[in-house]
């Protein structure tokens, strides 16, 4: 990949070995997959330790879902790990849209991660996607399998004589589960295993040795965190979570101890969040619960990029925005806004629309809100992180006013955040369905500043807002990114 006037990092300037962790600092969706990507030119070896295709790293032309972001440099050795569940059949579909990128780095696939197949994405669709609103993509089973000891390994597509057994006995521990109406054809997932799995197993190659001559050999390692936080199976807002670490903790199940250097964590303004489940500062609050979407037929395609407001929650605002199209209602909107007018559900749309905040697995619109300072303090705690990276401030360009959460009214009494580092107690943490959100609002700033590289070229009250939130955060932000390219982005300051 051609390279990008991007200092290298200052704990990457020795001879021995040095790493950098990205973690979601939210329920995923920050915008982690640009920040990887131009981290990813400074270090060796990128990693992602957990998650699968359930992720989506959005670079310049391509959307990554289980491949590192590494892949698109010649030069790095990129690693799916063990702790991660691949979908052979997406893989296979991915590495053929890689291959018609200018460079392919070299990948290798760890023989203990497990791999999903067509029995655990029935059963995920047949029950989760609904209880939880997962990604339907198989995920939370194939874990399962994991835990089970019924699931299949990427070790396992490599022994044709023993695989076509294996797969038996665990396609049939799933329809145990199943209606029978839909149970799953044992030899459609043997066929599946034996082709597609065949392909990915070619990539299959030791991790753990190769993470064990990193660290000898000085190698800087990149670990490619998925999904956020916020999501982590035990850490996360429980049941609407994933079902895998997201933390930094999970770094330590790569096959061989590699110490993190520096944790980074990606925060996103607004913040956003698919599927169900709570999020305090959701502007028009629905919990996620209501997704019923009410389709205009002859205005289908639009209606469903516009999700979040035809999604039942505003249906005749939805039916008013066709009618005056796009650009129109961004203006009104942008209008109000600045009068201080703006609905909640105006402004979801609004930055809906402005950040593009559609999922890019599964293309669902985005649920959004402003930026909880209370809940990104937690995750600093929790993953005990060294520095911030801010993603997508850039849409509140114009817009009046940013605002943010710094604290919660739950149960008649508030609980205003702390700044000198007080985080919501697990028992209220517990209790995040029924907080209600206390705004601060400062103010905006006019200017656009999209595309800006220079911390000097920012307006005063953009210093002032970013100032405001990593005091809360509690750590620096050291990155600002300004627009979704590579080189959209401002280099602050060194981690603590
Ligand atoms: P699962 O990971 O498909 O089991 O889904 C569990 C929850 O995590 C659902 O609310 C998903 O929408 C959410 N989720 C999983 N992966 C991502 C991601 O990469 N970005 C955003 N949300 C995700």
């Amino acid at each position: 990949m051609g390279t990008i006037a991007f200092p290298k990092p200052s704990w990457l300037e020795t001879d021995k070995f040095a790493s950098t962790c990205i973690i979601g600092g939210q329920w995923g969706d920050e915008a982690k997959g640009k920040i990887v990507y131009t981290l990813a030119e400074h270090h060796d070896i990128i990693m992602r330790y957990n998650g699968g295709p359930n992720a989506g790293h959005t670079l310049d032309n391509i959307t990554l879902h289980q491949i590192p972001s590494g892949i698109l440099y010649e030069d790095k050795i990129n690693i799916m790990g063990q702790g991660m569940v691949i979908n052979p059949t997406l893989f296979k579909r991915e590495m053929e849209e890689v291959k018609t990128m200018p460079y392919v780095g070299h990948l290798v696939v760890s023989p203990n991660a497990h791999v999903i197949l067509k029995h655990e994405i029935a059963l995920d669709l047949g029950g989760a996607k609904q209880m939880v609103g997962t990604t339907g993509k198989g995920i939370g089973p194939t874990y399962e399998q994991r835990a089970a000891r019924t699931g299949i390994r990427v070790a396992d597509l490599a022994d044709r004589k023993t695989l076509a057994d294996k797969v038996r006995k665990s396609v049939e521990s799933v329809n145990r589960r199943l209606q029978k109406e839909s149970w799953v054809s044992v030899d459609e997932v043997i066929k599946e295993a034996e082709e597609e799995g065949g392909f990915l197993a070619d990539y299959m190659d030791d991790a753990t040795r190769l993470l064990k001559g990193a660290k000898k050999e000085g190698k800087k390692v990149l670990f490619e965190g998925a999904q956020g936080a916020l999501l982590d199976v035990d850490n996360g807002t429980w049941p609407n979570v994933t079902s895998s670490n997201t933390t930094r903790p999970s770094v330590g199940q790569t096959g061989y101890y590699l110490p993190v250097t520096k944790a980074l964590g990606v925060f996103k303004a607004p913040m956003s969040r698919v599927g169900k489940g709570p999020f305090p500062s959701e502007w028009g609050r629905t919990d996620g619960t209501n997704e019923t979407r009410h389709l205009i037929e002859d205005e289908k395609e639009f209606i469903e990029a516009m999700g979040f407001i035809s999604s039942g929650r505003m249906p005749d605002a939805g039916k008013e925005i066709v009618k005056i199209g796009r650009d129109a209602m961004m203006s009104a909107i942008l209008e109000k806004m600045n009068a201080g007018k703006a609905t909640d559900m105006e402004k979801a749309a609004y930055f809906g629309w402005k950040g593009m905040e559609f999922g890019a697995t599964t293309g669902r619109a985005r649920r959004l809100g402003p930026l909880d300072l209370v809940l990104a303090r937690r995750v600093t705690d929790i993953n005990g992180l060294d520095g911030a990276i801010f993603t997508k401030w850039d849409v509140y360009s114009g817009t009046g006013e940013v605002e943010f959460v710094e604290g919660y009214c739950l149960n008649d009494a508030s609980y205003p955040f702390d700044y000198s580092g007080e985080y919501l107690s697990e028992m209220e943490f517990l209790n995040l369905r029924a907080a209600d959100p206390m705004i601060k609002k400062l103010p905006g700033w006019t200017q656009d500043i999209r595309g800006m590289t220079e911390w000097d070229q920012l307006p005063k009250n953009t210093k002032s807002a970013i100032k405001f939130a990593e005091k809360a955060i509690g750590v620096p932000c050291m990155y600002f990114s300004t627009g979704p390219k590579k080189d959209e982005i401002i280099v602050r300051m060194k981690a603590k």
